[in-house]
């Protein structure tokens, strides 16, 4: 019996807890909410797919019953407000954080052995402050931003290339901000062909741009933060670690000198199995990712620092 818990019934929480029972990724799924009925609705709207989509997990809504979620091997942190129009990430610090650390507090009364999967914006500075409230084991709290951007890469890439998405491999590290990530241009591949030798300089350089404001772009269109893709990339994320997948996906990990950077989240390659991260892959970056990878780092460690004052 697997378990997993989703904390906030919004539309990115909404849509992981979707993914997941229509993809069979959990036995059960528990979708938590503050206000009360929205979560038991979605559940029930949810479940009564089932028939239709030949689901067999179950997807339970509870308003703030902690209880109701004990035993869950992952729980997935969507909790907070999301960005609006012309907002950054960053911009959320102030009002999530509160939120996150009082969600996180509850989830492990219940679930002490869960892996925790922080998705709450500005995601990377949500998962450092998990680390630092819960002092867990750095291999159990894992922030979802890489793989989110490394999916929104692999889609522009498809496009400019005319090429089916499955067929196109790419990472983006870094931070999980439109000025932070780093799309990984060198190390992207269509069917282990390098796409560096497929686009030319300045159509790849426009995939590698699009990518970074890829969320914020659809803020603009849609009025409110995105909900498809961030729903799928955290659900699949779930997916690798309850199954054991050993896959290699970027997420937010905590660094402890890989990268030359210390006491940070950030977005790494991870290897990801039933322990959380089970192994962080380094890569051999040249100069210049290098400087970028600094840059970014130092942006994050800037939002970090901006904890302290939004938790008092
Ligand atoms: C995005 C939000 C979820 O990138 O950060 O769409």
């Amino acid at each position: 019996m697997s378990k997993v818990t989703v904390v906030g019934a919004g539309n990115v929480g909404a849509t992981c807890a979707n993914v997941l029972a229509i993809k069979g990724v959990a036995d059960e799924v528990v979708l938590l909410d503050i206000k009360e009925g929205v979560s038991e609705g979605k559940s029930m709207d949810m479940m009564q797919t089932a028939a239709l989509l030949c689901m067999n997990s179950v997807v339970k809504g509870v308003t703030n019953d902690y209880a109701a979620t004990e035993g869950s091997d992952v729980v997935v942190i969507t909790s907070g407000i999301p960005r609006k129009p012309g907002m950054t990430r960053e911009e959320l610090i102030g009002v999530n954080a509160g939120i996150v650390k009082s969600v996180v507090e509850n989830v492990l009364k219940h679930s002490p052995n869960a892996i925790i999967l922080c998705v709450s914006n500005p995601m990377d500075t949500m998962t450092y402050l998990i680390h630092k409230a819960t002092k867990l084991p750095k291999n159990r709290i894992i922030g979802m931003g890489g793989a989110l951007d490394s999916s929104r890469f692999k889609y522009y890439m498809s496009q400019a290339l005319g090429a089916n998405a499955n067929e196109v491999e790419g990472m983006v590290i870094g931070g999980h901000g439109d000025t932070t990530m780093i799309p990984l241009k060198r190390f992207a591949t269509y069917k282990g062909i390098p796409v560096s030798g497929l686009l030319d300089a300045e159509t790849f350089n426009k995939v590698a741009a699009d990518t970074m404001v890829g969320g914020a772009t659809l803020t603009k269109l849609l009025g409110t933060s995105a909900w498809y893709a961030p729903g799928a990339a955290s659900a699949m994320v779930v997916s690798a670690i309850l199954h054991n997948e050993k896959r290699i996906i970027p997420c937010s990990a905590l660094l402890k000198g890989e990268y030359g950077e210390s006491d940070l989240c950030i977005g790494v390659p991870c290897v990801l199995g039933k322990n959380g991260i089970e192994k962080i892959v380094e890569l051999d970056l040249n100069e210049e990712e290098k400087a970028a990878f600094a840059a970014s780092a130092a942006a994050v460690h800037k939002t970090n620092a901006a904890l302290a004052d939004a938790l008092k």
